[in-house]
Formats: C-alpha cells, structure tokens, sequence
C-alpha cells in the first residue's frame, strides 16, 4: 500500500496474504498477545516501541517507553533503535521522523490514526493568515507557535518563521521564548491551550482574539488584530472540549473534597473551575504524588482514567472520569493490538509495512521548530 498524503509519503510493500492485515483484523484481540510478545523479542534492540498514555492496555502493555507527547518525542530523538513503532497518532509519528536520525524508519501500525484538532489547520489556511499579517504590517512583530499536534507542513511554517513547536508541558516556556522576540503570538492550532496558557501568563482575554481560518480575514478587524497579544487558532480537541463546568460541580456535590485534574485542552471555563492542569505525563504525576485515600476527577482520555484508577486503586485512592459518560479518542483507538501483531511481524520478516516519512524540504524546518522546543 502508497499513501501519498501533502507532506508525508507513507508507505508499504505488497505482502503475502497470510501477512495481509484483512487476515490479522479477523483474530480477536487475545489472540495477538504472543504473537506482538514473540515478534518484539525477534526484533530485539533494532526496534523501540512508543505509546502514548492514551493508546489501549492491550497495546500499552507492550510499550518500551509510555509518555505525553514531549516525553515520547524525546525518547524518539534519543533512541538508536533502527525502527521506532510509534503507539499513538500521526503527528507524533511524523515528528519522530522529523528528529529521526538518517537510517532510522518511524511506523504508524494504522495510518488512519490521526488527530482531529491537526486538522483544524492547514497549511494553506496558516498561510493566508500569514498574508493577512503581512499585509496589516503586523507579521514581522508576530511570532508562531504551533501545538505539536499539527501537520509538520505548519511546524516547518513555524520553523521557517521564527516560531517553535510546543507540547501541552511546555506551551508556558514556548511562549515565554516567544514573546522574548515579538509582541505577538500567533498561536496553532489549539485555542485552549493557548487562551489557558496566556491567561495564567496574566495575559488578560481581551489582548487574545480568535482567527477563524474559515471567515474573510479570519473574522476579526485590524484594529482587533494589531491590537491583540494572542491570536488563537480556532481549532480544539473535541475529546476535552466535551468537559464543561457542570462536570466538576456534580462531582463536587458527589464527592466532598475530590480534587479536579484537567488536560489544558479542555475549556477556559472548566480550567478555572479545576484544582489543577497538565499534560498527561503531569496528570499522573500529580496522582502518584497524592496521599493515600485522596479522589480524583480526570478530564482526559478515557483509556488514561481508567489506566489511572485500576493503578492506584490498592494505595485507597479513587479516580472517576470527569465525564461520567467517559471521553474516548477513537483515533487513538485505531491502533488496534491486530494492526500492532501485522506491523511487527511483517518487520520481523524484514518488510517495513506503514513507514511515516516527512519530505525533506519540511523536515528541514520542521525540525527547527521542533529543536527550538526541545532547547527551551
Ligand atoms: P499530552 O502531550 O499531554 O500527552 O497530550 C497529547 C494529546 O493529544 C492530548 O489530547
Ligand atoms: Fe487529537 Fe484530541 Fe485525540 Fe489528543 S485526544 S490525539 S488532541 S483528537
């Protein structure tokens, strides 16, 4: 299978029927545990498995580093692995190829394992704002900041611009480096992480406006636009953008005392009203750290809440979702345990099935902007 995509060539090379992956998806999930244990210990040190906190137990369990998004990226910038098999979703594929050494191949087990907020922005639309800046003199002043989640066409713009790449555990730094070169930030393509983010930088709402790629001049004046200290992208994860206030006053009306933890993806609204922020890694963190008996409300994934409760539920401590219907990220989903047993055992045989490969015109500036992150 080819999959030429605009900024990434992924691709497979024809496999036998018994290693088609149509034959894997019909097994049931079980069934693949030896099968991914066995091809694992075949590859031995030439491959690294990545997974994020988000990706299914069944897949998790057999990750040689679990992280947030920074954390994974620099196992991936670090690992000598010949094959890094990254559990979690395009962008973070494609940043690994981007920090990847030459020699080194990244491997998506499913490529339609995106990410719906990357795809709030496109390059083309980043580029037209741009034009709109320039045209108002306001872009030399202006500095980009994309979101790790986000096509690496917008982290080159970003790179080639004067801007840099940030993860939810370092957009405070990322823009603090920003605005230590301009007045401005253009921020992509999360507009919670970036409003919560400012405003706990004291930079107030009203120097923040919102640029909706889909209205003349993104729906905002020049006056608005000259003025403003944050331009928003206006993008959002649709997992956390389901949290809302009235989550956390339930359960605080449920559970007296119970402690509200929420990813920076989620809503300025349910972030004010939460005990505390963070990235994943910083979520359980914040969990392991607390004393015996504590109880938690967690907006974020499903599969991490859950992961959570099960953990720490011997040391006494309580964890519910802060949603109780629950929050799934069904890209995340994607990588089934059958897409990670077809993936390995085909690079046990030595085919490389779903390779992430960035062209090298923005990998160049890709990688500036992801090592300007990585400096910070
Ligand atoms: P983290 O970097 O906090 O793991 O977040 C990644 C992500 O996609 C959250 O939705
Ligand atoms: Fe993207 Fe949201 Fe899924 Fe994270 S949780 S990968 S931001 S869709």
């Amino acid at each position: 299978m080819t999959l030429i995509l605009d900024e990434v060539t992924a691709a497979s090379p024809e496999t036998s029927p018994a290693c088609s992956l149509e034959n894997y998806l019909a097994l049931p999930d079980r069934s693949m545990d030896e099968r991914i244990a066995a091809a694992r210990q075949r590859l031995g040190s030439t491959a690294v498995l990545l997974g994020h906190h988000y990706q299914r137990d069944e897949v998790v369990r057999f990750a040689d580093f679990t992280g947030d998004s920074y954390k994974l990226c620099r196992a991936a910038a670090s690992s000598g692995a010949d094959f890094i098999v990254f559990c979690g979703v395009h962008f973070m594929a494609e940043s690994a190829d981007v920090l990847a050494r030459p020699g080194q191949q990244v491997i998506l087990p499913d490529l339609n394992a995106g990410c719906s907020m990357a795809d709030m922005a496109e390059i083309s639309q980043v580029e037209s704002c741009w034009e709109t800046l320039e045209h108002l003199g306001l872009a030399g002043e202006t500095i980009p900041i994309t979101y790790i989640n986000s096509a690496a066409s917008i982290k080159a713009f970003c790179g080639e611009h004067g801007g840099l790449v940030c993860t939810s555990s370092n957009a405070r730094a990322a823009l603090e480096w920003a605005f230590a070169r301009g007045r401005r930030v253009l921020f992509l393509p999360d507009q919670h992480l970036g409003r919560n983010t400012g405003y706990a930088m004291q930079i107030p709402l009203n120097e923040m406006a919102v640029w909706d790629p889909w209205a003349l001049a993104g729906g905002q004046s020049a006056e608005r636009l000259a003025s403003c200290r944050i331009l928003l992208w206006k993008g959002h994860c649709s997992v956390h953008q389901r949290f809302l206030p009235s989550h956390v006053d339930q359960l605080r009306a449920q559970y007296p005392g119970i402690q509200v933890i929420v990813h920076p993806e989620c809503r300025y609204e349910v972030c004010q009203v939460s005990d505390a922020l963070g990235s994943t890694e910083r979520i359980i963190s914040l969990v392991a750290e607390a004393p015996a008996g504590s109880t938690f409300a967690i907006g974020t994934e499903i599969h991490l809440v859950n992961r959570l409760a099960r953990r720490f539920a011997p040391e006494g401590k309580k964890i519910v979702s802060l949603d109780p219907t629950g929050c799934l990220c069904t890209t995340m989903f994607r990588i089934s345990p059958q897409h990670l047993a077809w993936a390995l055992e085909n690079l046990a045989e030595g085919r490389v099935v779903n390779r992430i490969q960035v062209r090298p015109n923005i990998k160049q500036w890709a990688r500036v902007a992801l090592d300007r992150m990585l400096e910070i």
